[in-house]
């Protein structure tokens, strides 16, 4: 099973996390079992761009970028080459590095209060 790891999420161990989910599991996916804290105002149905992630390693495992997603990541802050949606992007078989975008981060804290320091 690939290995997801948010890089500029760190758990309460100092270590960033990661999870180990099935190939086929979305980022975004892989973000909510880990708790790691990656945004999806729109519930994940491509429609808002919450859930903007870099990829830093394992980029070109990832399942195809569709017309809808770059329709949507040009409505995003700070576009990269290495830009992803997390409900978009699909892991195939390796190991994916991402940093959460921060309005990911934002919108995140926004859904989710309590998680506030
Ligand atoms: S959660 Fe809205 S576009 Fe991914």
């Amino acid at each position: 099973m690939p290995t997801v790891t948010f890089l500029n999420d760190l758990g309460p161990d100092g270590v960033p996390k990661s999870i180990d989910v099935p190939a086929g599991t979305s980022i975004l996916d892989a973000a909510k079992r880990s708790h790691a804290q990656v945004g999806y105002a729109c519930g994940g149905v491509c429609a808002c761009s919450t859930c903007h992630v870099y990829v830093r390693s394992g980029l070109s495992s990832l399942s195809a970028q569709k017309d809808r997603e770059e329709d949507i990541l040009d409505k995003a802050f700070d576009v990269r080459a290495s830009s992803r949606l997390g409900c978009q992007a699909k892991l195939g078989s390796a190991p994916v590095e991402v940093e959460i975008s921060r309005e990911s981060r934002r919108a995140y804290f926004d859904e989710h209060p309590e998680s506030r320091t």
